[in-house]
């Protein structure tokens, strides 16, 4: 499954927890043999992207997000189009508030559509660190990051991305949603949010939504596959709590470097990948 002298498509958007700076190292662990692919948590897709598979089944819980990757397999051209329109003129902070005013009221509408995905991506380019932050009301509250003219894609990439998608299962909803039709020499990738460094503070309440009762079902369901006979990979924070729940698997540490972190101190941190092959 693997060829390192195949050209991959780049992430389409800056991601949290985005896996571009250690992809060399997940590849490396990907199995050489396996089925379809499976990706619960696809985010910005740094390591579907580097997949050889003809079915690729993806999922993320972010609604928006995953109308991007619609819009990019269905209608590349036309998205380009109409990223071209909404970013033809410089960015300031009355532009950026203006662009943002937009998408919330696609996300008010839930108007799902190339428009939105546009903005989704734009506003992606222009936020700070390409942070995705809703309010309460579910509405986008990033500021504006100063830049006033980024390039928002690259023609050929979203070509090439068009046509990686176009065998592809994509969904939006819980992780377990997508895993229902996993079979034994498939192989699943996951990378969920991270538990939290400090798990003092990590009881229901979470940054990224995502709680302590989530990474439970997450390692049961990797339990369940790991039953049926399937290549699991998993990364997350090295933390007792990851610790614990994979402990009968192999674990490897990574260093990672990270960007997205008001905390200085906590700006290189071990992560860990884990599989049970
Ligand atoms: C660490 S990021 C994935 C990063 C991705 N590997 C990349 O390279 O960009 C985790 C993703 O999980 C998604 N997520 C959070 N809770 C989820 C859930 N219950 N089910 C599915 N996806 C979820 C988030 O929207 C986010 O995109």
């Amino acid at each position: 499954m693997k060829n390192d002298n195949v050209i991959y498509p780049q992430p389409f958007v800056k991601w949290v927890g985005g896996k571009r700076q250690v992809i060399d190292k997940i590849k490396n662990k990907i199995p050489s043999n396996f089925n379809d692919y499976y990706e619960p948590f696809v985010g910005g897709g740094a390591v579907l992207f580097n997949i050889n598979s003809e079915n690729i089944f993806i999922n993320d819980i972010n609604e928006q997000l995953i109308n991007v990757y619609h819009q990019i397999k269905n209608n590349y051209k036309e998205l380009a189009y109409q990223i071209d329109c909404l970013n033809s003129e410089e960015v300031n902070s009355i532009r950026y508030e203006k662009l943002r005013e937009l998408y919330n009221d696609k996300i008010i509408n839930k108007e799902l559509d190339l428009e939105c995905a546009a903005l989704f991506m734009i506003i992606n380019k222009y936020c700070f660190n390409g942070v995705y932050r809703v309010n309460k009301k579910g509405l986008y509250n990033v500021p504006w990051n100063k830049k006033t003219k980024v390039k928002i894609y690259e023609l050929d990439n979203l070509k090439a991305i068009s046509k990686k998608l176009q065998n592809a299962t994509i969904k939006s909803g819980d992780f377990l949603n997508l895993l229902k039709t996993v079979k034994k020499g498939d192989f699943v990738f996951f990378d969920s949010p991270y538990a939290p460094l400090n798990e003092t503070t990590f009881n229901s309440y979470t940054q990224t939504g995502f709680t302590k009762y989530d990474h439970k079902r997450l390692a049961q369901e990797f339990k369940r596959l790991d039953g049926k006979g399937v290549y699991l990979m998993l990364t997350n924070h090295n933390t007792k709590l990851i610790r614990e729940l994979y402990k009968e698997y192999h674990i490897e540490l990574l260093d990672v470097k990270r960007a997205v972190n008001s905390d200085a101190s906590n700006r290189v941190g071990k992560e860990i990948i884990i599989t049970n092959y």
